[in-house]
């Protein structure tokens, strides 16, 4: 697959997907979430992918939205457009796993984008932001809401308000991102992540993901309720025999997803 803002590599049953503006940070402008939307639905079709990771550079994983694309697009426009809904429609509606690993910049957009994965591995040298209001605008694509409930109110607040950059240590203590890693091991622990994910029961994994997802968007009582009922669905599958016959026979497991 070739693309223009991005490249994407197999590495085995995991799609690598590497941000590649480099003249403008990895700035998210509409060819990159063409160029998203487009790989992930292609991910999530091929039943021989398992996971994927989209990253960015050293310097910059997204510095945010493409401000230079935005400045002339007028307010009536964008509403008219539904301009960055598919942000959340169609990269969010991606039912497999997928993993960001951040290095440097996740600005505005970039943030948001890095928030919409399921979570998020981090290098040393990353930095946080919702800067949005030092350019006489908010978050658009999720930032207000995603960060407020990985943060809690008074960080999310202060950080939207300030527009300060939170740096990778204050990030993991605070709940934004899963772990931390060398800037040099992050592709490595990143893919190797990704890796142990592909490795496990696929139909399981999309259940794991729906569920934990299910948790941001229900009571606790229905929550509990789409956890049994899911657990349930998954005592069906080949793969529940298979994984509990493994485990009694003492040998390693064979998927089949079904
Ligand atoms: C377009 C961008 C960009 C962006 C950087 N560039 N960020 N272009 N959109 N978001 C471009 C610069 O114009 C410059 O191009 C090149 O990338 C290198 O950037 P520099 O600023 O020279 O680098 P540096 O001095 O190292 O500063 C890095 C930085 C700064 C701190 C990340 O670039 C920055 O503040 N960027 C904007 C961050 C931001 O405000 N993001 C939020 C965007 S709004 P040239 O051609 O000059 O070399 C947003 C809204 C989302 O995301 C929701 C929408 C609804």
């Amino acid at each position: 697959m070739s693309y223009e803002t991005i490249i994407v590599e197999r590495h085995d049953a995991v799609t690598l997907v590497t941000l590649n503006r480099p003249q403008a940070l990895n700035a998210l402008n509409s060819q990159v979430l063409a160029d998203l939307i487009d790989v992930m639905a292609a991910y999530d079709a091929d039943p021989g992918q398992r996971c994927l990771v989209v990253t960015g550079s050293e310097k910059a994983f997204a510095a945010g939205a493409d401000i230079k694309e935005m400045a002339d697009k007028s307010g009536p426009d964008m509403y008219s457009a539904e301009l960055y809904a598919e942000w959340s429609t169609r990269v969010c509606a991606t039912r497999k796993p997928w993993i960001a690993a951040v290095a440097g910049f996740a600005l505005g957009g970039g943030c948001e984008l890095a928030m919409m994965a399921d979570f998020i591995i981090a290098a040393d040298t990353a930095k946080f932001g919702q800067p949005e209001i030092t350019l006489g605008v908010a978050p658009g694509m999720g930032g207000s809401q995603r960060l407020t409930r990985a943060l809690g109110k008074a960080k999310a607040m202060e950080m939207c308000l300030t527009g300060r950059r939170m740096d990778a240590a204050e990030a993991e203590r605070a709940g934004l991102v899963a772990r931390v890693v060398p800037a040099a091991d992050l592709l490595g622990e990143a893919l190797s992540t990704a890796k142990a994910i592909a490795a496990m029961p696929p139909l399981a994994a999309i259940a794991n993901k729906e569920l934990v997802n299910v948790a941001f968007e229900t009571s606790l009582s229905q929550g509990l309720v789409n956890e049994r009922r899911l657990f349930q669905l998954l005592a069906s599958t080949q793969d529940k025999a298979e994984g509990m016959s493994a485990f009694i026979e003492k040998r390693p497991p064979t998927w089949t997803g079904r």
